[in-house]
C-alpha cells in the first residue's frame, strides 16, 4: 500500500478515507500540525459577522489587492514597516515565488526539511545542492558545512523550527548563516512557519536585524498556530526591495477577502498566543514521554508542535513507517510518512501534538499495533 502523501504532504483524509473505506471527517489527524485549541474566538466571530451580513459586502466584492489592512496590522505587530511585508495564500504560496523572484541557479535544501522547498526548484528546473543532516545531531548541520552550503549555492532555505524534526539551528550559527549569506550576495530563506509555536525570546528570529541581512527573507504561517490551512494565510517579512520583487510575481487577489479579515482578527488575541503556548508546554513533553515508553520507538526531542520519531528496524515489514501508518488509518487515526521526506527513509514517522485526550488515543493505537507486530509485551 502506498504511503498516504499522495499529494506531498499530510493532512489528506480524503485520500485515507479512499484507503481505508472511512467517512474523510472522522479521522483524527495527527499527519498534519494544527493548533487544536483553534481557530481563536475572534476568527469565528468574523466569519460569522461574514456569514450574516446581508450586503455579503466581503463575497460580493473585490479583496483589498495589497491587504492593506492585514499587512499594516502585521507590521505594527512585528515592529518593521509595512513595505517590508507581503501576505500570500498561505507560506506555500510564497515559497513558491521566491523561486521565481530570485531566479536561482542552485538551490540549497536541508535534508530532511518541507518539501516545498525542492519542489519549486524542480518545477523550474533548478538545481537542488543537498545539505545532509543525521539523527544523532539532531538534524543539525555542522556551523562549518552549513557555512560551506551557503557559499555553494544561489538561495538557501532554512527551516526554523525544521519540519519534519521539529529542532532548529543554535541562534549564533544562523547569524552566522545570514552574514555569509550577505557578503556573498546569497538569498537565505528562513521557513518559520511554526516559529509562532515556540516560547518568544529575543534569540529566536532574525527578524529584529533583517537591516543588517538584506538578503535574508523569513517566511510565516497563520495556518498552523491559528488553525486555519483551510483559509490559507502567510507572510514574508524583508527588505523592501525583496518584497517588491515577490509581490511582482503574485497571482492578482490571491489573498481572499475572508482570509484578510480573519486574518486581523486573529492578530489580536493575545490569550489565544498564551494558551497555545502553555498547552504544548505541558502536551509535547507528556506525549514524548508516552511514545518513548513505547519499545522500539526513539523521539527526537524538538521543540514544535510536532515529533519526529524512529521506529526499530524492520517493525511490521521492511518499511516501518508505511506499516503503522496503515495500521493506524485503520483504527482511524492518520499519521505522517517520514519516508516521503528526502533524506529520510521507512524508520522515521512525524506525528502532530494535540490535545490530552486525542494523544491519548494516539498512543494507545500505536501501543496496540506494536504489540501486535509483537514489538511490545512478550
Ligand atoms: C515548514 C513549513 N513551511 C510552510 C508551510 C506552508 O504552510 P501554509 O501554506 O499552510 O501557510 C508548511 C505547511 O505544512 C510547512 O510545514
Amino acid at each position: 500500500m502506498e504511503s498516504l502523501e499522495r499529494y506531498g504532504h499530510g493532512g489528506d483524509r480524503w485520500t485515507a478515507g479512499e484507503r481505508f473505506g472511512r467517512e474523510a471527517g472522522s479521522f483524527l489527524d495527527f499527519s498534519a500540525n494544527i493548533n487544536p485549541l483553534g481557530p481563536p474566538t475572534g476568527v469565528l466571530d468574523i466569519l460569522r459577522r461574514i456569514w450574516n451580513d446581508p450586503e455579503c459586502s466581503t463575497l460580493s466584492r473585490y479583496p483589498d489587492p495589497a491587504a492593506r489592512s492585514l499587512r499594516s496590522a502585521l507590521a505594527g505587530r512585528l515592529g518593521v514597516d509595512p513595505e517590508q511585508v507581503l501576505i500570500g495564500n498561505g507560506g506555500a504560496e510564497l515559497i513558491d515565488l521566491l523561486h521565481s523572484a530570485a531566479r536561482p541557479r542552485r538551490v540549497g535544501v536541508i535534508h530532511p526539511s518541507f518539501a516545498e522547498y525542492e519542489a519549486a526548484a524542480r518545477k523550474r528546473g533548478q538545481e537542488i545542492v543537498p545539505l545532509k543532516t543525521e539523527w544523532d545531531r539532531a538534524f543539525l548541520p555542522e556551523r562549518k558545512a552549513l557555512l560551506a552550503w551557503i557559499r555553494e549555492v544561489d538561495l538557501a532555505w532554512v527551516g526554523h523550527p525544521n519540519n519534519p524534526t521539529g529542532t532548529r539551528i543554535p541562534f549564533e550559527d544562523l547569524v552566522a548563516a545570514a552574514e555569509e549569506a550577505t557578503r556573498r550576495g546569497t538569498v537565505l530563506a528562513v521557513d518559520e512557519a511554526f516559529l509562532d509555536f515556540l516560547p518568544p525570546g529575543e534569540e529566536i528570529s532574525l527578524l529584529p536585524r533583517l537591516e543588517e541581512f538584506p538578503t535574508t527573507i523569513l517566511f510565516r504561517s497563520m495556518t498552523k498556530f491559528y488553525a486555519i490551512p483551510g483559509l490559507r494565510l502567510g507572510y514574508a517579512v524583508a527588505a523592501p526591495e525583496w518584497i517588491r520583487k515577490l509581490a511582482e510575481w503574485q497571482i492578482p487577489w490571491s489573498v481572499n477577502g475572508v482570509a484578510q479579515e480573519a486574518g486581523t482578527a486573529a492578530l489580536g488575541d493575545r490569550e489565544f498566543e498564551e494558551q497555545t503556548r502553555s498547552w504544548l508546554a505541558e502536551e509535547r513533553p507528556a506525549l514524548a514521554r508516552g511514545l518513548a515508553s513505547l519499545p522500539g520507538v526513539d523521539v527526537l526531542p524538538g521543540e514544535a508542535n510536532y515529533l519526529l520519531l524512529r521506529v526499530a528496524e524492520n517493525v511490521g515489514g521492511p518499511i516501518p513507517s508505511r506499516w503503522l501508518q496503515r495500521e493506524l488509518g485503520e483504527r482511524g487515526i492518520m499519521i505522517r510518512d517520514g519516508s516521503t521526506y528526502p533524506g529520510l527513509d521507512g524508520r522515521y514517522v512525524r506525528v502532530a501534538v494535540r490535545g490530552r485526550k486525542e494523544n491519548r488515543r494516539l498512543l494507545s493505537a500505536m501501543e496496540d499495533a506494536l504489540f501486535r507486530a509483537g514489538r511490545v509485551g512478550s
